[in-house]
């Protein structure tokens, strides 16, 4: 495993961070207690120190697993996040958005599913149109002078809003956000403009969500259905990565290239990933404990110059995805 720093916080993660949203049984592709324990138990072992997930997922139940799992083990040297915004467990007008009632509700549910007193990262899960951003800011801070929450994060926006928020920290004296969870990979890369060179600029550790494109770059683009979680993605996530001008093109550099490298289509899209001086940490979502460990044998492959620029060459823009 290769570890890095995480933004401003100062904090070692490791550079592949687990996804949590596949812990549950929300949908028919995740994995349920047993087999989520074996899968972080591996990452453990392979190294992995750094946890995703979000009081949303299978409605607290990711949560619930991801503590379980981590109660046996040295805590201090990992390093967990989650999120809020959507509902958690229960969902009624006061479980969604950002209002000071949500966060200190939720953030308590949080960390009562985790089983932890403070929690590393608590990350907004998009913005709230409804709750201002003073409001949210101000309830963040005091979690974090409670001792509740060491960092705050924040998760697709614009750019502008992103900002603004950071701007508003300053000016008020209160935490800041110091990581930016945003949709970014080979075949989506439409934070290049705004959101990727502000978060440089900052020091905010970037930790792209979906970075195989939700399974899309992991195989050819002709078997992108083959698989339920694909199914699902299709039919329900509001993201077509396959149905992108350039994808079909860039999804079969992929295949080219992990011809070359001898690898699979996941590993060079990791690869990518990991050869991008502005990402921090990919977090990956799996539910097999073979690709994991694909995905951290990717981490030895070094991709040079021009094959970067032989993935990226074909990307043309698309529509701004991820967040309103
Ligand atoms: N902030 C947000 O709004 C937001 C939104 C979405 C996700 N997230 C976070 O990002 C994490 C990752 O999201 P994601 O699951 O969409 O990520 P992803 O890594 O882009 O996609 C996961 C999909 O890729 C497949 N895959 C992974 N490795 C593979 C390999 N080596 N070979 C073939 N297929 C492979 C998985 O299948 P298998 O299960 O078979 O491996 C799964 O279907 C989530 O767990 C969550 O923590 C955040």
């Amino acid at each position: 495993m290769e570890y890095t720093t995480l933004g401003s916080t100062g904090m070692e993660v490791s550079q592949i961070c687990l996804g949590g949203m596949s812990f549950g049984t929300d949908r028919e592709w995740m994995l349920d207690r047993e087999e989520s324990r074996e899968l972080i138990e591996r990452a453990i072992d392979l190294g992995i120190t750094f946890f995703d997930t979000a009081n949303v997922y299978s409605a607290g139940e990711s949560e619930e697993i991801l503590g379980d799992v981590l109660a046996d083990y040295d805590r201090d040297e990992l390093v967990v996040a989650s999120k809020v915004r959507f509902p958690g467990a229960s969902d009624h007008r006061n479980a969604r958005g950002l209002s000071r009632k949500t966060i200190e509700q939720e953030l308590e549910h949080t960390l009562d599913r985790l089983g932890m007193e403070t929690l590393d990262c608590y990350q907004i899960h998009r913005w709230d149109y409804e709750t201002p951003i003073e409001t949210t800011l101000r309830a963040l801070d005091d979690a974090v002078r409670r001792g509740k929450v060491r960092h705050i994060g924040a998760s697709s926006m614009w750019a502008h809003q992103f900002l603004e928020a950071r701007r508003v920290s300053e000016r008020d004296g209160l935490a800041t956000f110091e990581t930016m969870q945003n949709l970014y990979h080979l075949a989506y890369r439409e934070a290049e403009r705004e959101t990727v060179p502000v978060c440089r600029r900052e020091n905010v550790g970037i930790i792209p969500w979906s970075p195989l494109a939700a399974g899309y770059l992991a195989r050819p683009h002709e078997e992108f259905r083959t698989t339920v979680r694909a199914e699902h993605e299709v039919e329900n996530a509001d993201v077509p990565y396959h149905e992108f001008p350039a994808s079909s093109e860039i999804n079969d550099r992929v295949r080219e290239l992990a011809d070359e490298y001898d690898a699979t289509m996941a590993q060079i899209a990791l690869a990518w990933h990991f050869e991008n001086d502005d990402v921090t940490a990919p977090i990956v979502g799996t539910s097999s404990v073979e690709h994991l460990e694909e995905a951290v044998e990717a981490l030895e492959i070094s991709l040079s110059a021009s094959d970067v620029d032989y993935l990226e060459a074909p990307y043309e823009p698309v529509p701004v995805y991820g967040h309103e």
